[in-house]
């Protein structure tokens, strides 16, 4: 007997299945592979769009990657994340509609064309899973850092999902014909559910401290200036990272065909095709090394205009049509006009080398000098003649890539934020020893390195964490353990509630369906449910 067909049964069962009248033929077995599939995918997609919203961190890692083997500039990264939050919001509103028909006791027919979709998801996370893990395998190290930023709230939304996903378990666990199969039910429900309540034992995190422990905000770094702001690497980009409230210029340094350094990060191969006009300005030559132009040729390129054009952060719409302009007429800067803007604000200048490293070691240091900047104000960075730098500028602030295994010489670090451990960041801290870690552009990383220690942070988003008063989130650890007790509490309260629920609707229906036998017309829906519904 068809049931009254409510609007949003047909509808769920429409976008389900594409029967939009109630189908007749029994498929349970098919059914529930398929809505286990379902399951599967929508739990695949969202660990994948959790890797990609952490990643974004590094977005122009997967974008120079591509530009160096494409010689072209497109954000790649946006487009995975669009395509990423298209599959994963598909999927999680299959999984609802299934859900939905299943609690209105419907029958589960997944229509082929979702299953072609599901299909082509899997092998879109699976590609992407191995892409991370064969050329960018270090990026994993930062997944399993936002967990210490994201854990406590995960494990809530996992309590939470538990809770509604009890109801089905219930059902299925009284469905279930067999002893043994009622027992795996049970057994594998009550593992997880303990993994799921008690894994607030094992979350670590530096924010999990009380508020008055909180350290001092870490300093803002501007990595090529403000590259959201302006084209990285230009005065105007420097002038802007100023503005909020830099403490530091990061920049990199070449040497010019008359030995003058220059402000420019892309080298080898790539050089100057990325951040200038090389191509239209000279179209015949291909140049891949500082030393091939004069300081005079390096100056009649537009180092601007690729900004507005390819809009490497999807930022130029903030701009100002004022800005625009400006940003459109940039050129490449000498490291002199760098450090006299520096000179000026009394702010540090951190830099890589690149080229032959006697030659502009020697060309960079004598230009610092002649410059009369403070020689404090440099953080002198470039590892190869560090024993020459230290005797003719003996000012100059030393800055390692790693600690000296607890000699403790080296006071001042500049590391890949994933290489050190939260613990070891506050340790080196409480050492007096300067901790920069580099590139910091996500609220959830600048907080938790916040909540660390960090002394700085290099960053592209200097007007994001410049604004940013407090971490997102400190709690106390006392204040914590209330909360996930209190919250693990209430779910199995809730689970009790529904399990006792549960039983008394299962009695209403064994009534029902013994009326149902004597007059001996059981409704399909009765016999041909889904597992998840009491069986009689
Ligand atoms: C650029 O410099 C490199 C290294 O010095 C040299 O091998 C190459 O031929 C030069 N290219 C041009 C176009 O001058
Ligand atoms: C420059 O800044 C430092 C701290 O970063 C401060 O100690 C020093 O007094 C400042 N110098 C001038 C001239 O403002
Ligand atoms: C670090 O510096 C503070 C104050 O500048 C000082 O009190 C403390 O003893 C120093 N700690 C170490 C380990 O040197």
């Amino acid at each position: 007997m068809p049931q009254d067909d409510n609007c949003w049964r047909v509808c769920s069962r429409g976008l389900y299945s594409c029967h939009w009248r109630e189908p007749r033929e029994n498929k349970r077995k098919c059914a529930c592979f398929w809505f286990s599939v379902v399951a599967l995918v929508s739990l695949l997609a969202l660990c994948w769009m959790y890797v990609c919203l952490i990643a974004l961190n590094d977005q122009d890692d997967v974008n120079w990657l591509a530009f160096q083997n494409l010689k072209r500039w497109v954000n790649w990264f946006m487009v995975l994340v669009i395509i990423s939050a298209a599959l994963t919001i598909y999927c999680v509103l299959l999984l609802l509609f299934a859900l939905f028909q299943v609690a209105l006791g419907e029958q589960l027919d997944l229509h082929w064309l979702h299953k072609v979709f599901l299909f082509l998801g899997v092998i879109f996370i699976a590609s992407g899973v191995a892409g991370i893990s064969v050329k960018w395998h270090e990026e994993w190290q930062t997944v399993t850092l936002s967990l210490q930023a994201s854990a406590p709230f995960l494990q809530f939304g996992a309590v939470g999902a538990l809770t509604l996903l009890s109801l089905f378990v219930f059902r299925g666990f009284r469905a279930a014909k067999k002893n043994w199969s009622k027992f795996l039910i049970a057994v594998v429900f009550v593992v997880v559910s303990a993994a799921i309540f008690l894994c607030p034992l094992h979350i670590q995190s530096p924010c999990l401290i009380e508020m008055q422990e909180l350290p001092e905000k870490p300093k803002l770094i501007g990595h090529r200036g403000a590259p959201m702001l302006a084209p990285e690497n230009t005065m105007m980009s420097f002038n802007s990272s100023l503005t909020c409230g830099v403490t530091a210029f990061e920049t990199d340094v070449q040497l010019s065909e008359d030995g003058n350094p220059f402000l420019m990060h892309d080298h080898r191969g790539e050089f100057l095709r990325r951040t200038t006009n090389v191509k239209e300005k000279f179209p015949d030559q291909h140049f891949t090394h500082s030393s091939n132009l004069s300081w005079k040729a390096l100056q009649s390129l537009n180092a601007g205009e690729w900004f507005l054009k390819t809009d490497p952060f999807g930022s130029v719409s903030m701009l100002s049509a004022e800005e625009k302009k400006t940003a459109r007429r940039q050129t490449i800067p000498s490291l002199s006009q760098l450090l006299d803007l520096a000179k000026q604000h009394n702010t540090s200048v951190m830099f890589d080398l690149y080229g032959d490293a006697a030659n502009i070691t020697e060309r960079t240091v004598s230009t610092i000098l002649e410059s009369g900047i403070d020689q404090s104000l440099i953080l002198w960075l470039p590892p190869e003649k560090r024993g020459y730098v230290e005797d003719v500028a003996p000012g100059f602030i030393q800055v390692y890539k790693d600690d000296d295994n607890n000699n403790n010489t080296r006071k001042h670090l500049n590391v890949k934020y994933s290489n050190l451990s939260m613990t070891k960041i506050s340790d080196l801290r409480r050492m007096n020893i300067t901790v920069n870690l580099w590139v910091v552009n996500e609220r959830w990383l600048f907080s938790l390195l916040w909540c660390a220690g960090a002394s700085s942070v290099t960053t592209n988003s200097c007007h994001l964490l410049q604004k940013l008063n407090q971490p997102d989130w400190v709690m106390g650890p006392h204040t914590y353990r209330v909360i996930w007790i209190t919250v693990d509490i209430a779910s199995i309260v809730i689970m009790i509630g529904l399990y006792i629920f549960q039983r008394k609707t299962h009695c209403y229906c064994l009534r029902k369906a013994t009326e149902n036998q004597k007059k001996n017309t059981l409704s399909w829906n009765e016999k041909e449910l889904s597992p998840f519904l009491p069986t009689v």
